[in-house]
């Protein structure tokens, strides 16, 4: 029998999509690294504050040396803004963008090396439809998501001699602390109004559909970007 490529590593996966794509892979046999700045007790997760760009070759070292290859990469971790651009700080812009794509694009650079070597690799971002539709006061957080789909297609020509897949998942609202963090209960209900299916994702979709894209099944699917948002990004 032919080596099994089940080593997967996902960021911000100490709640929401994150833990549920965690869970769900772990259900389904694949071994699970998980990383995130909560403190878990958990001999598979390393606690780390991605924002900072120093700590992604930090978090590449130890998953290397304690775990080994890395097969499969999620990548999860994000914060929302919402705000207008005249509050635009460029502390809190760098970081918010490091966070959302560069930590994703450097952490991705490091994976790959193995990922070539051993002809195999699955790499998903989570993205949002912020970055495919523009959200007002949303600018800087739309184009931390639009990044990933200049990455995840160039990245999957790069890629597919090696046989290593490049994908976007871009979800809607999804019913997770960002979302009960971004929106009061009376902007919930003003949102279910304007989503055609009214009602919010399920972070189980979102599992789902990345366990069928790191699957053998979904080989031949590559640079591609799909919107998971209950019909939010149809038109009106
Ligand atoms: N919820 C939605 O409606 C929605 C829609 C579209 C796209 N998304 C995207 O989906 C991804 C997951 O979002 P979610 O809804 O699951 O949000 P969430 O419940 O707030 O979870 C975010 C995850 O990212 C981690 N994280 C946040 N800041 C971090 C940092 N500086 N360094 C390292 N890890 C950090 C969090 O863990 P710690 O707090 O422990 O660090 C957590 O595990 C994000 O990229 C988000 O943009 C979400």
């Amino acid at each position: 029998m032919g080596k099994q490529y089940k080593k997967v590593l996902i960021t911000g996966a100490s709640k929401g999509i994150g833990e549920d794509i965690s869970k769900t892979l772990i259900h389904q046999g694949y071994e699970v690294y998980r990383t995130a700045r909560s403190n878990m007790q958990d001999k598979n997760y390393f606690q780390t504050d991605l924002s900072d760009l120093n700590n992604v070759k930090i978090l590449y070292n130890y998953i290397k040396k304690n775990f080994g290859e890395i097969d499969i990469l999620i990548n999860n971790a994000g914060q929302y803004l919402y705000e207008p651009i005249e509050k635009a700080d460029l502390k809190k812009t760098a970081e918010l963008f490091n966070l959302n794509f560069l930590s994703h694009y450097y952490l991705t650079s490091l994976m790959v090396c193995d990922m070539k070597k051993n002809k195999f690799g699955r790499i998903v971002n989570i993205s949002s439809i912020s970055g495919v539709l523009g959200e007002a006061y949303a600018s800087l957080y739309s184009a931390s998501k639009s990044a990933f789909y200049g990455f995840s297609k160039s990245l999957a020509l790069e890629l597919a001699p090696y046989n290593i897949t490049v994908n976007s998942i871009s979800p809607g609202w999804v019913e997770t602390n960002l979302t009960n963090t971004a929106l009061s209960n009376e902007e919930k209900i003003e949102t279910l109004d304007i989503i055609p299916q009214k009602r919010f994702i399920e972070p189980n979709e979102i599992s789902n559909l990345v366990l069928y894209l790191i699957s053998d099944k979904a080989k031949g699917i590559t640079g591609q970007n799909i919107n998971l948002c209950a019909g939010l990004t149809c038109g009106c």
